[in-house]
């Protein structure tokens, strides 16, 4: 499907992000570790009321940290990609529409006995932790964000998926009423994405449902998302309500939309540009640091091994 309209987040950042947001200064906060559970603006986390408040927040994990400074929360909070309430990056305010309770999740497909189960049922099975990663966008700007969450390998368990399984896919909620982007039919909603069973159980794979020490709020994908940071952005799908195990590939919905530029693997690689732009370098969000690209974001140790004998697929698009 070709896309006849320019999208927010395909041009180059350049054009897209005003220069206050790219080049604030005071958006650092000095070294990567340590500064960061609570750091958050007490207006941009919904978490008064919260029924999972208590689990927040999580303890590090040391294994995972910086080369960068932590972006500043409320930067974060305020550019975001969320299609279903927009596609500018000032969501904050439509997401508020998002009720992110009471929160089923339907768990089918080929698994031992198809279930739904109740977010804040989820979170209580599962061991949260906080993790330092870098996020890449495919528009080239990067952020480093303190997510909290548990493993997908932790939730892979706990849906028990058949032999036969051999990709996890995942839905975003659907209802126009809520999201009206969803009303643009032009899009192939609801938001989908997919991961190889393979890759859906290294432990990079996080499901998110906090950042910055507290409860996710809307605009981030509220109440639980994916974060996959050896890969762009545009993977990481907000506020899922279906997780699917099945034997074909998924068509994810940028791939539905325009094929020839987003892909289903979509791994950062700064050797393979964008059509439209190149990915060497990327813009660190609320700075003038810009830094070269890593192969898989940095993570090509704990990664790279899940595409050998995959080298004749598209992997960095
Ligand atoms: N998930 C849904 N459901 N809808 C979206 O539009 N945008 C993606 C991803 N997940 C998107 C989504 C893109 S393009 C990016 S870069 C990240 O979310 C942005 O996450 P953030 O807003 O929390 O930084």
């Amino acid at each position: 499907m070709l896309i006849k309209r320019r999208l927010g987040w395909e041009m180059p950042e350049s054009q897209a992000t005003p220069e206050s947001v790219f080049f604030n200064r005071r958006s650092f906060l000095g070294a990567a570790t340590g500064l960061v559970a609570g750091a958050a603006l007490p207006q941009i986390a919904a978490a008064e009321g919260d029924p999972t408040l208590d689990l927040y927040p999580a303890k590090q994990n040391p294994a995972y940290t910086l080369d960068r400074p932590v972006t500043e929360a409320e930067l974060a909070a305020n550019y975001n990609n969320f299609y279903e309430f927009g596609t500018s990056k000032d969501v904050v305010g439509a997401a508020k529409r998002l009720q992110p309770r009471p929160w089923t999740i339907s768990i089918d497909g080929m698994v031992e006995k198809p279930f739904e189960i109740g977010f804040d049922d989820l979170i209580r099975k599962v061991t949260l932790e906080e993790r330092l990663y870098r996020f890449r966008c495919v528009e080239a700007w990067s952020m480093a964000v303190p997510w909290t969450g548990f493993t997908l390998k932790s939730l892979v368990e706990l849906a028990k998926p058949q032999s036969g399984a051999k990709y996890v896919k995942f839905e975003t909620f659907m209802n126009p009423r809520v999201a009206p982007g969803q009303s643009q039919r032009w899009y192939p909603w609801p938001y989908t994405e997919g991961l190889t069973m393979a890759e859906a159980t290294n432990d990079l794979a996080l499901m998110v449902t906090g950042i910055y020490g507290k409860p996710i709020p809307n605009q981030h994908g509220a109440p639980l998302r994916l974060i996959t940071p050896w890969k762009y952005g545009f993977k990481s799908v907000k506020s899922i309500s279906k997780i699917s195990f099945v034997a074909e590939r998924p068509k994810t919905f940028w791939e539905g939309l325009q094929a020839s530029e987003y892909g289903f693997w979509a791994n950062v690689n700064p050797e393979v540009a964008h059509p439209r732009w190149s990915q060497a370098s990327e813009q660190l969000l609320g700075s003038r640091d810009r830094r070269p690209t890593l192969l898989f974001n940095g993570y090509a140790e704990q990664v790279a091994g899940l595409y050998k004998g995959l080298e004749g697929e598209k992997l960095y698009m």
